[in-house]
């Protein structure tokens, strides 16, 4: 099965992408933690995308698309994928779709995370993530047990640097230009497209998750 999950920053497509592929042995690709490894890894490919990431802007489409047909072509035919982060406009949308095409696949479902601004905005603020095992954790919402020490690695916390207030009302509004619209487009394509309220505890929305996908662990 091919999931895109789509939503606005901060509204949990990382935290349930990550307990989906962890309980059923799902692969995912992540295209912001990509960009984000490529960065660090002082790639030029990764220079180049954090000029975009850092105000909040997309990548551009070519990157992007490079990026994840080399993770596609890694795969082994008929794993489970969550995609997230991608698509995310319309040209990557149809390109997706194409490539998907050339290998007899297609996306099955998409599951669209909704939250009022005011939720996403205290998320954001609140995330703190480890640099060696990329666990997310919350401040206010899902602390570790030591503050700014992940509880897996001991790695120390850090705060992404597009979380700053400006970049993520710039973020915002970059995912209601070019993203939501991908909501219409799956519809008139006839995926099957799932909207689960994003804003409850994890476990909720997760089990919503499994339910709207068809998954239980029997
Ligand atoms: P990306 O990394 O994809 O960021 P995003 O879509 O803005 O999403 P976030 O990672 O901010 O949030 P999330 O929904 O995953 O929430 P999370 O689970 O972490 O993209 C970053 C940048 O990369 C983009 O701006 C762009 O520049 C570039 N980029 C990436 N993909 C691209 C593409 N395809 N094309 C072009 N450019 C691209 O949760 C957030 C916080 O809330 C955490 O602290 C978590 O612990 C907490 N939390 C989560 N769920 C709950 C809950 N139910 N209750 C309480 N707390 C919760």
């Amino acid at each position: 099965m091919h999931v895109v999950l789509l939503g606005p920053p901060g509204v949990g497509k990382g935290t349930q992408g990550i307990l989906l592929a962890d309980a059923f042995g799902w692969e995912r690709i992540v295209t912001g933690d990509l960009l984000r490894a490529a960065r660090d890894a002082g790639t030029e490919l990764g220079r180049e995308a954090q000029q975009y990431m850092a105000r909040g802007e997309l990548v551009h489409d070519q990157l992007i698309i490079g990026i994840v047909q080399e993770k596609l072509k890694a795969l082994t035919l008929g794993t489970n994928v969550v995609f997230d982060g991608f698509p995310r406009n319309s040209s990557q949308a149809l390109t997706f779709s194409m490539m998907l095409q050339t290998v007899g696949l297609a996306i099955d479902q998409v599951v669209v995370l909704e939250a009022d601004d005011d939720v996403l905005i205290k998320r954001i603020s609140g995330r703190r993530s480890c640099p060696s095992c990329g666990a997310v954790y919350n401040q206010s919402l899902a602390s570790p047990i030591r503050e700014g020490v992940c509880d897996t690695d001991g790695g120390a916390l850090f705060r992404r640097a597009d979380d700053e207030p400006s970049t993520v009302r710039n973020r915002l509004e970059v995912y209601r230009r070019e993203t939501e619209p991908l909501i219409a487009y799956y519809e008139k394509s006839h995926a099957l497209v799932h909207h689960i309220a994003g804003g409850p505890s994890v476990e909720v929305v997760q089990t919503a998750l499994r339910d709207a996908l068809g998954l239980s662990l029997s």
